[in-house]
């Protein structure tokens, strides 16, 4: 188990995708609430990409090594991207008539989170780590 791709086309892969993220946190040796946390942010950002862009991608690795369990995900997508990341970031902004929690509320959950956007091109990378007991 190294990586695992998931298309985002339609809601049932949101749940695909969350599943997948929870299961690889799983195997690769989280608690329950990370596997948790991390499948709520990842179900956020596949969901956005579903709502904004139409769809995307879900990357799903183990980044860890030897001191270091981590697992990476990337979600991406070529919709319009968004054209202020600082207000999109705010808790209660919307475009989509949504509570605007999705994008700091996926922030607040992981360890690492960076956003990169342009039209055509939207990549949330986020990661979640606990060094090996
Ligand atoms: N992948 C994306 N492409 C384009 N715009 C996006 C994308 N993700 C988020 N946005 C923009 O950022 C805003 C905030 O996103 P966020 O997920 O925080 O809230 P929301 O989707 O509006 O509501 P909620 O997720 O709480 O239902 C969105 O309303 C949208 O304008
Ligand atoms: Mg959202």
């Amino acid at each position: 188990m190294s990586s695992v791709r998931i298309e985002i086309q339609a809601p049932e892969d949101i749940i695909s995708a969350r599943q997948a993220a929870r299961e690889i946190a799983r195997k690769l040796g989280f608690k329950l609430a990370d596997q948790t946390r991390l499948a709520t942010a990842i179900s956020e950002l596949a969901r956005n990409a579903l709502q904004y862009a139409g769809g995307g991608t879900c990357s799903i690795s183990d980044a860890s090594d030897e001191g270091t369990m981590k697992v990476r995900v990337e979600v991406e997508d070529q919709g319009p991207g968004i054209a202020d990341v600082e207000k999109a970031m705010t808790y209660g902004f919307t475009t989509g008539n949504g509570l605007g929690a999705g994008l700091p509320g996926s922030r607040s959950l992981v360890h690492e989170f960076q956003l990169t956007t342009s039209p055509g091109n939207t990549r949330v990378t986020v990661a979640m780590m606990r060094r090996r007991l």
